[in-house]
């Protein structure tokens, strides 16, 4: 689903006088969704409510077999449209009950993404109309890697699967319209051999049940959700609850084989959850879903992610990554950046947000965090990606994160204390399940400050060199 917005009515209002010419006649659906850094990820012509996702893997052969309904709304007339699909092979595709024609294209040779599945409707599908696609496919996700070389998606091990997509990795393991914007709900029943526990966003509903040695696993995620946090993680998990602010359901997932000196990093930083949510809804108004957890996977894929309600954690879950992924749920996950060169939207705040809690905890002050980082020479590398655009290939450059979390010091020495809590807090509330760019922030900054902020987040964000004059 995509809420409506001002850009949104921009955009439209200047892609009229092309559908005027297009409508007439129908079209296919783009293969992308417009993405300056991922052209190929999403899709053009539809825009997804839910997905329904029916999924079994066994680890000991790493085969993913799965059954994707996806209810979806054309906003064109559609004679093809497209999923992001990677590596995995679709068996059989329906539009509504009626079997389409479909084909599959590999990833883009040049910058190994992509991956695209072209449906054929046996009927062009017409603008404003709902539909539902199934598609049923197959395939052994493997290792996959991201524009880095860094594992993601649905990454297997020997026992069983940590799955974390950020940036456009869904599509290793679900057909996907894997774009930001498209945020939708989504059930999952996993099927896991008897003896494995399979994690999803949202709640677990009922009992997982167990039958011929494979027991299904029933989440359902409730709140609107962007596909790079959508997670499916399987293996050996002890689960445990805690309580967050009125009564919030916490669910954590912590793996066997945890080493003991990181099984108990790991139990302290999660024991302070409940009190870091309360932290946090003091900064940015109420969590945003209804429910929350930690998946701590005795794996690495050598990162954290802020997987929706619950994130994942690689081998061990320090007290300021917590903090961080949990930010996240405020900063990135409800609201998100529009595109993926806004990045920094999420992790400058995010790591802005463990600044403010290792404060609390009298293990720093933030203004110390900023001179560190304001202490890097000039000529340090560091300097030169700036948040605002930091390339596709270095989206998790340390710019995004420190210098866009020094950026927001900066900004609040700049308009006070009172503008600054002011601001985070109207930043989540008013964006809440929503999309944002860097333009929106300064919009919203000068209105709350009264301030013309246009050169800060010009020197700040977007200018490749150390800021000089704050
Ligand atoms: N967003 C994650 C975090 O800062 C990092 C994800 C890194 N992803 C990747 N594909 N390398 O918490
Ligand atoms: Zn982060």
């Amino acid at each position: 689903m995509r809420l409506p917005r001002v850009a949104t009515a921009v955009a439209l209002a200047l892609t009229i006088p092309l559908l005027a010419t297009t409508t007439a006649s129908a079209a296919p659906g783009a293969a992308g969704g417009g993405d300056p850094y991922f052209p190929l990820a999403g899709n053009g012509g539809y825009d997804v409510q839910h997905y329904d996702l029916g999924l079994k893997y066994d680890p000991a052969t790493g085969r993913l077999d799965g059954t994707a309904v996806i209810s979806l709304t054309a906003t064109t007339t559609l004679t093809t449209l497209n999923l992001d699909l990677r590596g995995l092979t679709a068996k059989y595709v329906l539009v509504g009950t009626t079997p389409a024609r479909f084909s599959q294209q590999g990833v883009d040779p040049v910058t190994g993404r992509g991956g695209e599945l072209v449906v054929r409707p046996a009927k062009a599908l017409a603008p404003g109309k709902k539909y539902r696609v199934t598609v049923v496919y197959t395939g052994v996700p493997g290792q996959p890697t991201d524009i880095e070389g860094a594992p993601y998606g649905f990454v297997s091990f020997p026992d069983g699967a940590l799955v974390a997509n950020e940036p456009e990795g869904a599509s290793t393991w679900y057909p996907v319209n894997d774009v930001p914007t498209d945020k939708a709900t989504y059930d999952f029943a996993i099927v896991v051999p008897e003896g494995k526990t399979a994690i999803a966003n949202g709640e677990l509903l009922g009992t997982p049940f167990t039958r011929y040695g494979w027991t299904t696993f029933v989440w359902r995620a409730k709140d609107p959700m962007a596909s790079y946090l959508t997670t499916a993680s399987i293996g050996d998990y002890v689960a445990s609850t805690q309580t967050g602010p009125r009564g919030l359901p916490i669910l954590n997932f912590v793996e066997t084989g945890l080493t003991p000196d990181r099984l108990a990093t790991t139990q302290a930083s999660l024991a302070l959850q409940p009190e870091m949510i309360a932290f946090f809804e003091g900064v940015y108004g109420p969590y945003p879903f209804t429910s929350f957890g930690a998946i701590v996977d005795d794996d690495s894929v050598g990162y954290a992610l802020e997987t929706q309600t619950r994130p994942v954690y690689s081998q061990v879950a320090s007290e300021s990554t917590v903090a961080h992924e949990l930010a996240h749920q405020w900063v990135g996950n409800s609201v998100t950046p529009e595109q993926w060169r806004d990045i920094w939207l999420n992790e400058g705040f995010a790591t802005y947000s463990q600044w403010l809690w290792s404060e609390s905890r009298g293990q720093g002050t933030v203004q110390e965090q900023f001179d560190a980082v304001h202490a890097i020479p000039a000529d340090d590398e560091f300097w030169a990606t700036p948040p605002g655009d930091p390339g596709a290939e270095t989206l998790f450059a340390d710019a995004t994160y420190d210098r866009g979390a020094a950026a927001l010091q900066a900004l609040r020495v700049e308009i006070g204390d009172a503008d600054f809590f002011a601001l985070l807090e109207a930043w989540a509330t008013t964006n809440r399940n929503g999309n944002v760019t860097t333009a929106d922030l300064v919009a919203l900054a000068e209105q709350v400050s009264g301030q013309q902020l246009d050169d800060f987040f010009q020197v700040w964000i977007y200018t490749p060199e150390k800021p000089t004059s704050w």
